[in-house]
């Protein structure tokens, strides 16, 4: 049965006459019947335009970490952009976000971008030019944005164009990248302590940075093992390789200060997005003083017109303000943690065999593997099927986390004690239902 209602198939019609595939990013495409028109939302919920309302588990891949439309953000923007909107000089609010940021985030040096992709983008263009150097390393089944250097063995590849763990293969996951960029990518398995070693002992000398999810926030949140993150940053210090740690979807999430504040760690270069915002279009990049400062008008490239700009930055702000004032990322660990506690009970119950993955405010898990998932193409023996059935059941009673497992279920501050009972009631139809 189609997730369309007949208002939304008619809109989605039009928005295929206009737009490729009806959706300004392809990870919102879930083919001609599955894919809806959204029309607003406000705190956990969302309603499309037949307004079906959901409880919304996607919230925008992540960035919604207080609610849609939160007020005091909202009117925080609609304040500051009286006064204009972009400059092309630095603002006030800039400084004060970019001090906020290194006040809770264990950096020194904050420049700001508007997306995850231009964030990753330029941490790579600076630990080049930092270390003279030119390859990198990343892990299998991690995504750090549409950049062609990193389309290679995210989570949209076949777990068949992988090769042995041994000697895996970078697997390209688009046409149109230049044939030659594949030699500046290393891909390895995470969580696989011991091959990293071997790589960067053989090659360090071609080896400018190594780039890392701390959690496998487009792998179902597959945690790293302990002591895992402490042996990449080991690395990186005795071989002078730059650590960037991708905290597009952990920054702002999984603590104020994200994973490095989560797992004690500290990264030469992090990125940030989704969270910094609540919605609006802000990401930074930030470090340690000394590979920050390899940024150097008319040597050292990072720019853009929109960087900076008064939308994201008001946002930002606001959003930090309250994370810091209130309880924020606690409340939803309480939340979260009583859903991922409830999902397990369940599929317990029911005999599913399954594993819960990730922390309580992106979490995931995984269906018919025999042992914890600990990497991606563990990630992939997992049944998908039967996963996809059930999270279909789901959508179809009002609960709407992605379709696919690979994507986590993420939680706001709105997701409140009442919100996540009313989703075990519907996981608990759902699952007695695909059991039936
Ligand atoms: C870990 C990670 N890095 C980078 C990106 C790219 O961010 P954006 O979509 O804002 O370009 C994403 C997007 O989901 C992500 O999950």
């Amino acid at each position: 049965m189609s997730l369309q209602g007949s208002k939304t198939k008619l809109m989605y019609e039009k928005a295929e006459e206009f737009i490729p595939y009806g959706v300004n990013s392809n990870f919102r495409y879930w083919g001609e019947e599955d894919t809806l028109v959204i029309a607003g939302g406000e705190g956990a919920y969302i309603w499309d335009a037949d307004e079906k309302k959901y409880i919304d588990y996607r919230l925008a891949f992540g960035p919604i970490i207080l609610g849609h439309g939160y007020q005091p953000v909202v009117r925080s923007v609609q304040e500051a952009i009286q006064e204009g909107t972009l400059f092309a000089w630095t603002t006030p609010a800039e400084i004060e976000l970019a001090e906020r940021i290194t006040k809770m985030c264990r950096v020194d040096k904050v420049r700001l971008t508007n997306t995850g992709t231009e964030a990753c983008m330029h941490a790579l263009r600076i630990a080049r030019a930092h270390t003279g150097r030119e390859k990198f390393i990343k892990f299998e089944g991690q995504y750090h944005g549409m950049n062609d250097y990193f389309l290679f063995s995210t989570a949209s590849s076949n777990s068949k164009s992988l090769g042995s763990r041994r000697s895996p293969i970078p697997s390209v996951v688009s046409s149109g990248i230049p044939k030659g960029i594949s030699e500046y990518v290393i891909v390895l398995p995470f969580n696989d302590a011991e091959r990293l070693e071997a790589i960067v002992k053989a090659r360090w000398g071609e080896i400018a940075a190594i780039i890392v999810e701390p959690l496998m926030g487009n792998s179902a949140g597959i945690m790293p093992q302990p002591g895992y993150l402490e042996s990449i940053r080991k690395l990186c210090s005795e071989y002078g390789i730059v650590m960037i740690m991708d905290e597009v979807k952990t920054g702002f999430r999984i603590a104020n200060g994200g994973a490095q504040e989560y797992f004690g760690i500290e990264a030469d270069l992090v990125t940030y997005a989704k969270a910094l915002g609540n919605g609006f279009p802000i990401a930074a990049i930030a470090g340690k003083e000394d590979v920050m400062m390899t940024i150097h008008p008319g040597q050292v490239a990072h720019g853009g017109t929109y960087t900076g700009n008064v939308v994201g930055t008001a946002a930002a702000l606001a959003t930090l303000e309250i994370l810091e004032k209130q309880p924020i990322i606690a409340s939803i660990f309480k939340s979260g943690k009583k859903l991922m506690d409830g999902i397990d009970e369940i599929l317990t119950e029911a005999g599913i065999s399954h594993h819960m993955t990730g922390l309580p405010s992106i979490f995931g898990f995984t269906l018919g593997n025999d042992k914890k998932p600990m990497d991606f193409r563990d990630y992939c023996d997992s049944d998908d099927v039967l996963y996809e059935k059930l999270v279909f059941e789901l959508i179809h009673r009002g609960v709407m986390p992605d379709g696919d497992g690979r994507e986590p279920w993420f939680l706001c501050y709105a997701h409140d004690e009442k919100v996540v009972e009313e989703t075990l009631n519907i996981f608990n139809d759902a699952v007695k239902l695909i059991k039936g």
